[in-house]
């Protein structure tokens, strides 16, 4: 594995697959560098995924399937049977680096799915199956977050000002972003709007990454700390939220990053309508509720650090970090997918759809 630094800040992509390398934008180093993170074995993007360089459920899906087809190319058996186990030796290791997000272990089945189905094929041809076949999900990823936007942006009106939390734009995504690409959908229908984005502690995906985006698409974005959420909901300054998530129950319970359940539970208090948006592919449907999802504990470094730098807890204190937290559906107006925007209560209707 080798780091590129790169000078420049424009026309970034979140992950691309280069001449038999996985180039990651590095996300741990936003917004102060623009650095790409290369990996060069399956191993590199798992720890690409573990450690964040690349987050954000549909992203850890794309990079997941990428990692597959990077390993698959180094398979050394001669028959189907061995390539098939290494494969799933491969899909095993990547799987096991983040539990919450379930494109993750989408993406790895489907990759396990396309190896079975062209099992007759030399593996040479199965291998460069693979690879075309990962990219065919970063391209399905970006016209997904292209509909979702289509059909999310009418529940943005001309001069309304939007609360988000984490980041679920481009950089969480192959490009685009899906609730953030709900919100570049209005921008581009020529509506006017602001949007607030939460610092979201303790990674600040909302400081470092969602305000460095909508800054770099000129989408007026003013940043706030997670706990003045309140503050400008209670003064009529908020118009409606929109979040994404990392896993959707059959009943639509939704997973987002950790503080979306209490922006959803202040939203009701004020009358505020809260949106989820997320592709089919978030939705788990073999589960039939939240309760089900299982919820990352992460470093707690993350919480006694800033930035894994500054220190600001006496040392050995207690810590608690999941990394996630599940908003009941009854707090949801509306899931907007790429099929379109539904109550949360019929979201399981979509289950042929995957
Ligand atoms: O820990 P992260 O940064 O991977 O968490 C990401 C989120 O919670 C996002 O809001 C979610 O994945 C939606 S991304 C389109």
């Amino acid at each position: 594995m080798s780091i590129v630094s790169l000078k420049i800040k424009a026309m970034v992509s979140t992950i691309e697959w280069r001449n038999g390398v996985v180039s990651m934008l590095d996300q741990t180093r936003l917004p102060l560098e623009v650095t790409y993170f290369e990996c060069k074995t399956y191993q590199d993007v798992a720890k690409g995924i573990k450690e964040l360089v690349i987050r954000g459920a549909p992203a850890i899906g794309i990079a997941a399937a990428m990692g597959v087809a990077l390993g698959a190319r180094d398979i050394n058996s001669q028959d189907f049977t061995g390539f098939y186990n290494e494969m799933e030796k491969i899909s095993k290791h990547i799987g096991a680096t983040r539990p919450t997000a379930v494109n993750l272990f989408w993406a790895l089945e489907r990759m396990k799915k396309v190896a079975a189905a062209n099992k007759e094929k030399p593996l040479s041809v199965i291998k460069e199956i693979l690879v075309e076949e990962s990219n065919r999900i970063l391209i399905e990823d970006i016209e997904a977050n292209k509909a979702m936007g289509r059909h999310g942006a009418q529940f943005i009106k001309d001069g309304n000002t939007i609360l988000t939390h984490c980041n679920a734009g481009a950089l969480a995504t192959g490009g685009y972003g899906t609730a953030l690409g709900v919100i570049r959908a209005a921008k581009e229908e020529g509506k006017e709007i602001k949007v607030y984005a939460d610092e979201t502690r303790p990674v600040l995906q909302g400081a470092r990454l969602t305000a460095w985006e909508l800054m770099e698409d000129g989408i007026n974005v003013t940043l706030i700390t997670d706990n003045m959420a309140g503050y400008f909901m209670k003064k009529g300054m908020i118009n409606l939220c929109i979040v994404g998530a990392d896993r959707i129950a059959r009943n639509g319970d939704a997973a987002n990053k950790i503080g979306t359940y209490s922006v959803a539970v202040l939203a009701r208090e004020h009358g505020i309508p809260f949106y989820v948006a997320a592709p089919v592919s978030t939705i788990d449907f073999t589960i039939p509720s939240g309760e089900h999802i299982p919820i990352e504990e992460r470093n707690p470094a993350e919480v006694s650090h800033i930035c894994g730098k500054i220190q600001v807890a006496p040392a050995k204190v207690n810590i608690a970090n999941p990394a996630f937290d599940v908003t009941p559906a009854e707090y949801i107006a509306a899931i907007i997918t790429e099929k379109g925007a539904f109550k949360p209560k019929d979201i399981w209707r979509l289950q042929d759809k995957v």
